[in-house]
Parts: structure tokens; sequence; C-alpha cells
């Protein structure tokens, strides 16, 4: 939700700004802006629209400047349009900000501020932050910033520059992410490393309710009180390349690609002699053992992980397991007791729908084990112990690599926790590790059909509806593939269980109707074909993916049969998904959608 940057150095900082915010535009993209201090002043320049809308504006100026913020925009407050845009500038024309994430209170500070005269030109809660600011502001801008955050309820990441001092600004964040890059002679803020990754690989990631002043010299990191804050540098082992298309058309077929190597770089670290360790040690051994419950908490994508979790857990470890969305989770007076573990799942770890699912937990008495990509992120901070995925950067807004590593820590904690408890045999762990090893091979193969998932999307790219159907653990990966299509081909899609069909969802299956049909479990075969039979009676046209062994009896009863290779069955969706995201990413294309920056939508979604 929302990019920004900040830079401050000897470059132009209008191009290092603009530059980052194409690394950052995954985040937002409904509007864009920079604000560069130039010749005594703050000079804005900010369009509604894409990144190129704005490079239009810039390339008439001659903005020559070393200090300066950007920002990309996810509107949550007032439509996209020109004056909603970011940066936004106090009254006075002093005080200018960038900001992700929302201000709770914004109408009583906006209200306060209207009586005392202050006119406001937006629509948006960002804009109370400026003149706020400006109303605090006698001189010593640290000092206005300090009073102005006690006042703010809600979530922010924000840059802050004045006027009055050409050679430093300020950054703050609660809730919201927001890192510092170091340079020699230049330093940098950004809501994401990727924007700052060409000029420096030295990174202090901010905790929440922490400024920094920054200057070319140094960054200064304060708690809310002032007090110097002292906090360690990161180095980026990562390469600049990884954020890069490298020759692909969009970030959602490379990453795709990137599967294999995603999936080998999940599992491999967590085997050792041939047997899975997750590192729940940290949270002590006898606690483990003696687990009651487990709560998976998580949005969207993470969340369809998460499904197929609990039936991997439940059926290797023999934990009761309650997945929940964030979102609900929060609100719905959970029974959580001490001795429950939440396993919260993210990609970005800065969901705040997830972020407070967590807090929610621990303050309720669960331990928290997350599981999550970015290192270093808000819910990696704050949990008890930390999976991380080790799927590199996700840049397409629709999450691909990502859900297959969750899968990949799933498992192994399935089988981790199994072990610990008891309930699983030396030998039957030895063969699960030999089998999680053997994945990302197998996902290589999948990878070698995407011409058949091409040809079949051909057909099927102007459907008006489709339908995911599956039963257990296909149910699960029916819900992930269908939130695929929806997202980045604006197909209107539905994943059912297949059993629950015929209590009403039938109704809708009429000739010609696509339905989709992940059968990966050989228990439940012939119960799923029984309802590929019955869509199919109705008309429908069915696809259905099917590991190798089942293809002959699922070939002779659906219209087309995507084959994966054969694998434990609980082990089916890592590699079954795949095709179902190859499948929405070529609909995608073919309807001519902005495949990595589907509308609507952004990447790090950082508000409620
Ligand atoms: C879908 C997608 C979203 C995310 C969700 C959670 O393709 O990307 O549904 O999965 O917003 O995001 P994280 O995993 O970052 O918490």
């Amino acid at each position: 939700m929302c990019g920004i940057i900040g830079y401050i150095g000897n470059r132009n900082a209008a191009e290092v700004l603009v530059r980052g915010l194409h690394k950052l535009e995954y985040r937002g993209y409904d509007s864009a802006g920079i604000c560069v201090f130039s010749k005594g002043h703050l000079d804005v320049i900010k369009t509604k629209g894409r990144l190129d809308k704005l490079e239009q504006r810039l390339s008439g100026t001659s903005l020559e400047s070393t200090l300066g913020l950007g920002h990309t925009r996810w509107a949550t407050h007032g439509e996209p349009n020109d004056i909603n845009s970011h940066p936004h500038l106090s009254q006075n024309g002093k005080i200018a900000v960038v900001h992700n994430g929302i201000i709770e209170n914004y109408r009583q500070i906006k209200e306060f501020l209207c009586d005392k005269g202050v006119e406001f030109q937006s629509e948006t809660d960002t804009e109370v932050i400026a003149q706020l600011l400006a109303y605090h502001y006698k001189g010593d801008v640290m000092r206005a910033l300090m009073t102005t955050l006690g006042e703010l309820e809600g979530a922010y990441a924000l840059g802050v520059m004045c006027a009055d001092y050409p050679d430093e600004f300020f950054a703050a964040r609660k809730d919201s992410p927001l890192i510092i890059g170091l340079g020699k002679g230049e330093n940098f803020i950004a809501s994401d490393i990727p924007a700052i990754l060409e000029y420096t690989r030295d990174i202090i990631i901010m905790e929440d309710r922490e400024i920094v002043h920054i200057t070319r010299g140094q960054a200064k990191l304060y708690d809310l009180l002032g007090k110097t804050v002292k906090r360690g540098v990161f180095h980026v082992d990562w390469d600049a390349e990884a954020a890069e298309k490298g020759g692909y058309e969009h970030f959602m077929i490379k990453e795709i690609s990137e599967e294999p190597r995603a999936v080998r770089a999940a599992i491999s670290p967590r085997i050792r002699d041939g047997l899975i360790d997750t590192g729940l040690s940290a949270l002590s051994d006898n606690w483990v053992r003696n687990i009651k419950k487990i709560h998976i908490i998580a949005c969207g994508t993470a969340y369809h992980a998460g499904l197929v979790g609990k039936y991997a857990i439940e059926k290797v470890a023999r934990i009761p397991v309650e997945a929940d969305l964030a979102s609900e989770f929060r609100y719905r007076e959970p029974i959580v007791r001490k001795g429950d573990l939440a396993v919260v799942i993210s990609q970005s770890g800065e969901t705040l729908d997830t972020l407070m699912g967590l807090r929610e937990a621990r303050k309720r008495g669960a331990k928290i084990l997350s599981i999550v990509n970015v290192v270093g992120s808000s819910i990696a901070r704050e949990s008890d112990a930390v999976i991380y995925t080790w799927a590199g950067p996700e840049i397409s807004v629709c999450s691909t690599k990502a859900y297959n590593t969750q899968l990949a820590a799933l498992f192994s904690l399935a089988y981790d926790l199994g072990f610990r408890k008891g309930k699983l045999s030396f030998a039957g762990m030895m063969a699960a590790a030999k089998s999680l090893l053997g994945l990302p091979e197998l996902i290589e193969k999948v990878l070698l059909n995407r011409e058949i998932i091409q040809k079949f999307s051909a057909q099927h790219f102007n459907a008006q509806s489709v339908f995911y159907i599956g039963r257990g653990i296909d149910f699960a990966l029916s819900s992930e593939g269908s939130l695929k299509l929806k997202e980045i081909s604006y197909i209107h899609s539905e994943a059912y269980a297949g059993g629950e069909l015929k209590h009403g969802t039938i109704a809708l299956i009429e000739k010609g109707t696509l339905v989709i049909c992940p059968i990966t479990q050989d228990n439940l075969l012939e119960k799923t074909l029984s309802n590929v039979r019955e869509v199919k009676a109705r008309g429908a046209v069915v696809m259905a993916v099917t590991p190798e062994r089942l293809a002959g009896a699922v070939s002779d009863v659906a219209d087309a049969v995507i084959t994966i290779p054969d694998t434990d069955s609980i082990f089916a969706p890592i590699i079954a998904v795949t095709p179902l995201q190859l499948f929405a990413y070529y609909v995608s294309v073919m309807r001519g959608n902005d495949v990595d920056k589907p509308r609507n939508l952004a990447k790090s979604v950082t508000v409620e």
C-alpha cells in the first residue's frame, strides 16, 4: 500500500526518486509524485496515473536538487486524482509529507485544524499530517514531529521535508514498513529494499515508533521521546537482479519460473541427516510436545497456503488446527489458550491485518511461529520463532512462488511437529524428507508443460465465469487457483468444495461453463469424479489437474487433463498449483491486462 522513498546526497534527487519509485510501483500505482528542495523552497510535482505520466511531467523541468521525497499511491482516502496524490504540502508551503498507512483520527485532527483557520486542499488523511506538523512547527522540525506523532492514531511510514532545512529530512514509522539505506555521502529511506539496492546494500530496518533524522553524512535514529536509538546495519546479500525482470515479459512468469529454485531454498536448509528441523526448538522442545491447538492466521494467498497447512498438520501431527482469515480472527474473540501455537503466514511480513492477528493471538496467550519471506519484516520481528521461506523478492502483485514456498514450510512444519510429538516414526520422517527434497525437480517438469496450458488458456480466455472445484486438500488448492484467475484476469471465479456444489452452486453451471478441477488425492478420486460428472451433465467443460497415476481414470471423464508428476499425495498441491498459476497468467496476458499490476490492488497491504 503506497511506496515511499527519500534521498539526500550529491546525485540528481528527482532521478534517484523516480528510479526508486519504479521498484516500488508494485505497492500502489494510482498516482505518483515527488517533492524536491529547489532554490530555497519545496517543489512538488505529482499526477494521477502511473509513473510514466509523472516522468512526462518531469521531462520538461530542470530540477537541480539533491534532496527529495517520492511516493507512489494506492488510494485509501479520496479518489486517485492530482490533488490527492502525494507529496502533500502544508498550507504555508513549509512542510512536505509522503505517507504510507492510514491515520484513523484524521477527521478529528482536520476539524481541529479547520477551526484554527487551516484550509485543506485534498481529501486525504496524509494532508492532515502535513498541516498538523506545520501547526506545531516553531523552528524545530524534530520537536514538531514528536508532538505530531504523539497525536496520530493509526499506521504510518512517513517522509518529511521542511523548507527551512535544505540539507536534511526526517522519517518515522509505526505499523508500516520503512528502511534506511546508508551510502557514502548519501542516504535514503524507502518502503522496500529494491528501491535503493542499486546505490547501497547497507540497510537499517526501522522499528515502530522511531524517527530518523537524515543528512548526507548520517542517519540518526530516535524514539518518540527524542532518545537516541542504536541499531545494527543489515547487509543485503541478494542480487539486485533478483528484483529485475531479467528478460521475462512479466515478473509473474519470472517468479513462476523461479519456483523450483525457491522451493529448494525453502526446504534444503531444514533437512539435516535426513530429518526435518524447522527450528521449533526455539520454542523449547517440551513446550512444542505439549501444543494443544494451532491457529493459522493469514490473508489471501498466504491464507490459502494455511488451509493446505491445516490438512497437512492435522494429518501428520494430529494436532487440531483452525485456519483464520486474519481480518476475521482479530474481531471474533477467538478462543486462544496459553499453550496454543499461532502460525502466522505472510510473504511481505507487513500485512497489517496479519500483524494485528499476531498481536491478538499473543495477547490471548499463544506463542507465535511465523512463516515469512521478507527478512526482518514486522511479523518476523514480533514472532517467537520464524521459518523464512527464502523465495527471494516477489514483485508481481499476484503471489506465486511465495505460495509454493509457504507450502514447503508448512509441510516441513507438519512433519517436524509430528516427529516431535511422537506421531511419526524415524523411517516415516526420513521418507518425507526425501520426498520434500524431490519436489523442486517435479515443479521443473510441470514448467516444461507450459505450452499445453497456454493452448488451453487460448481456448478459454474469454470465459465469463470459471469455477474451481476440489475435495479435501484440493479444495484448498482450488481456492488459490480461483484467486489467481480473478485477481489478474478480472473473470468472475469461485472455488467450491466438490461435495458442496449440489447444495446450491450447481444452479450456476450451464452449457460451456468452465470448471477447473484439481484431483490429486487417491482416496477422493471417485468422489471427485462424481462431481465432475455432475457438472458435465449440466454442460460444463472440465479441465482437470491430476498426477500421472490418476490420469487414465480422470481423462475418461474430464475434457482436458493436465498431468503433473506423481508424488506423495499430501505434497501434491505444491506441484499442482503451478498449472493453475500458469493458466491465470496466460489468460491475463491474452486479455491484454497489466499482469504484474492488476487493477485496484497493491502488493503489500499495510492498511486494514
Ligand atoms: C494474491 C496476493 C494476496 C496476498 C495477501 C497477503 O496473489 O498476493 O492475496 O497473498 O495480501 O499478503 P502477505 O503474504 O504479504 O501477507
